[in-house]
């Protein structure tokens, strides 16, 4: 009976291996390359999302649309009045940057399909408004100028798009009781044809990814296939997409929501959305991941709503991803007159101040060797190349912490704000760290490890 037990499970390892093993592959980049392509992104590890759209008017979540079941006609007055005069993305560059985030993706179009860029494939967009810019340019310019990295946000989803098929996420869609009803999404499809669709994706992400100059990031977004009815990697034309993205800009890194996970090269990144900073995980599907968050709970500019995270709780989520490998992009929905909203410039001010002394224990940091046990409230990041060791205090341990197991590892010990020396004693194979009685001017008080 153990030796069939055995024998079985030898079986069905083989299986999942040879699995793993055969993978589909769109490209033929060797695991080296790859590694090297990605070697920006793994280091930086902060990043700024940027939500800007016509959605920023009704000021009420980026899902207005869908939400409130609005016709063309009822959202066209957004469109007809749009003029973010105050838009001056050279300020929006400069906030990005003093809050250590190394690289920014914004909305080239969301769900709504309005573009902020002048695309020769469509009149909706923001050179026809009153306001006449093109944003992208604006915004790719001011970026790089601070030495930002630049990526692209995407819908693959088009609410606007007379060719856009009528799906159950669709402000047109049919009452909640006819959801599946296929002969109703029949009726109201006709004449959508999701092949003229594509073609406008494919042409559009092409000039995206040629007028711009370098662009570092694609961030899709996104498909729900086996839905009723939903859409995937057919209707988008996926494997062709990404062939073609990665033909325009070989150097680019792509998210992971074209519907691709069949394939082993499908993706760059996991994208891990809103979750709480314990539901992350070192991998997704053998990928590195970059959570996307919120500072309140939606991604357009939303005035009423008000569950903003604190200072506390968006180090947090910065530091848990870095304690597991990961990345964080962090959300601003600018306001329809094109400026960050006062309570996105507190946080942003408050991570600055933690960041400009802080950000060694963030850049090239990663998960900690196993050897390493985290005491109770606090999180470790870990630096290969410079050998040192960072403890995050979570909550702060006035008087001492005892470190369990590091007794002989540690050359030095300090506060990384200040650089002073915090003394150390040996006991045992535990090292214990005298602390001040009053908690450092920070949040989030990081310790150094030099190691030997
Ligand atoms: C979601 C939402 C969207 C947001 C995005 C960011 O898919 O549809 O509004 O842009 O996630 O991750």
């Amino acid at each position: 009976m153990k030796r069939l037990l055995t024998i079985l499970l030898l079986v069905l390892c083989c299986t999942s291996a040879t699995e793993a093993q055969q993978k589909k592959k769109i490209g033929n980049e060797t695991p080296a390359q790859k590694q090297q392509r990605m070697s920006w992104w793994t280091h930086d590890r902060f990043g700024m999302f940027i939500h800007f759209g016509l959605y920023a008017m009704p000021a009420r979540h980026e899902w207005v649309r869908k939400w409130e079941s609005l016709t063309d006609e009822q959202y066209q007055p957004y469109f007809d009045l749009f003029n973010p005069d105050l838009y001056n993305p050279k300020e929006w560059a400069k906030r990005a940057k003093a809050a250590g985030m190394k690289y920014a993706v914004l909305t080239t179009k969301h769900h709504e399909g309005f573009c902020l860029f002048d695309s020769k494939f469509t009149d909706y967009k923001s050179t026809n408004t009153p306001f006449k810019r093109d944003i992208v340019k604006e915004f790719v310019e001011a970026f790089r100028a601070e030495g930002i990295k630049v990526g692209f946000y995407y819908s693959l989803l088009d609410w606007h798009h007379p060719d856009f098929p009528i799906d159950e996420l669709h402000p047109q869609r049919p009452p909640t009781d006819d959801k599946g009803n296929d002969t109703i999404y029949a009726r109201l499809n006709k004449g959508r044809d999701i092949a003229k669709y594509r073609t406008y994706l494919h042409n559009q992400i092409t000039e995206l990814l040629t007028k711009y100059g370098k662009i570092d990031i694609m961030w899709l977004d996104f498909s729900y296939p086996g839905s009723h009815p939903g859409k995937g990697k057919e209707d988008w034309g996926s494997v062709e997409l990404l062939k073609l993205i990665r033909k325009l800009q070989p150097g680019i890194i792509v998210d992971n929501r074209l519907d691709l996970d069949e394939y082993e090269d499908g993706a760059d990144f996991a994208t891990p959305e809103q979750v709480k900073p314990s539901e992350l995980k070192s991998l997704y599907n053998g990928m590195p991941f970059e959570t996307c968050q919120t500072f309140s709970g939606s991604w357009g500019y939303n005035r009423d709503e008000n569950s903003w995270k604190t200072n506390q709780e968006l180090l947090t989520l910065l530091i848990t991803s870095v304690s597991k490998s990961g990345n964080l992009i962090l959300n601003v929905g600018p306001t329809a007159r094109g400026t960050f909203d006062y309570r996105a410039e507190r946080a942003l001010d408050s991570i600055a101040q933690w960041m400009h002394v802080n950000e060694r224990a963030i850049y090239g940091c990663k998960e900690a060797p196993a050897t390493f046990e985290a005491p109770e409230n606090t999180m470790l990041t870990y630096n290969p190349v410079t050998k040192r060791l960072y403890i995050h205090l979570m909550k702060y341990p006035s008087g001492s912490i005892t470190l369990k197991g590091y007794g002989g590892l540690a050359k030095y010990t300090q506060f990384l704000h200040d650089n002073s020396e915090i003394k150390r004693v040996i006991k045992g194979t535990d090292m214990v760290l005298t602390l001040p009685e009053k908690q450092p001017p920070y949040t989030i008080p990081v310790i150094e490890v030099v190691l030997k």
